[in-house]
């Protein structure tokens, strides 16, 4: 198991998850992603630019984990979808074709989730996305994963995110994504 430094041992029990003030904390989240999902420092660096900007948009909330010794060890983040924002542009000829375009508005779109690998697998990533997607007025929610059998590919189809469009490929990015989309209230 991966320890943070400074972290005596991992107590999922213990972890808070609420608000969060993303672009205070923006290097502690990237921190935790480039552990959890993989970045390079230059990937940290141009991610860095990317949430900032992204904090902007109307409606976007972020929620973190914060262990008892108040260390940021998961979060999440996302905003209602934008049509002329990046993601969408990249994702919309692609639900076009399957049929689906219309889950571009009037829906959340889970941008980030992450949780440090000493405390994956403790129901700390559920509790992130069920409680942003709560928060939120759209009736629901869009994301993207890499298209393999992974965690959080098991973990969003726990919660009722179906596949709406895949193989989905996304400029620069090796692996091919899947989209999927859930109706909100997530399935508890
Ligand atoms: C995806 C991620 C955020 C999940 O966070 P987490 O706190 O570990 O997840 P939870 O403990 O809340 O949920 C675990 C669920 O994931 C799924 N899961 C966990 N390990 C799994 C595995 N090896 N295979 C398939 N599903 C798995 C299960 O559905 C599990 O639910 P269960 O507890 O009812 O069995 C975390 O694994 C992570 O940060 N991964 C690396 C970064 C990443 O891939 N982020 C998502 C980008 S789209």
């Amino acid at each position: 198991m991966v320890h943070l430094p400074g972290e005596r041992s991992p107590d999922p029990e213990g972890v808070a998850v609420g608000p969060l003030d993303l672009a205070a904390r923006v290097d502690d989240a990237l921190a935790v992603q480039a552990v959890a999902f993989g970045l390079t420092a230059e990937e940290v660096g141009v991610r860095r630019h990317i949430v900032l900007r992204h904090l902007t948009s109307p409606g976007a909330r972020a929620l973190g984990a914060t262990s008892p010794t108040g260390r940021l060890v998961g979060f999440v983040y996302g905003m209602p979808n934008d049509r002329t924002h990046w993601w969408s542009t990249v994702v919309q000829p692609y639900l076009r074709a399957a049929g689906h375009e219309d889950w571009l508005d009037d829906s959340f779109v889970i941008t980030e989730l992450h949780v440090h690998p000493a405390y994956q697998n403790r129901g700390i990533g559920r509790r992130l996305i069920t409680a942003i997607t709560d928060g939120v007025c759209q009736p629901r929610s869009l994301l993207s994963a890499i298209d393999t059998d992974s965690p959080a590919r098991g973990l969003y189809r726990s919660l009722g995110y179906t596949d709406l469009a895949r193989p989905v490929l996304f400029p620069s990015a090796p692996s091919p994504y899947a989209v999927m989309g859930a109706r909100l209230p997530l399935r508890r």
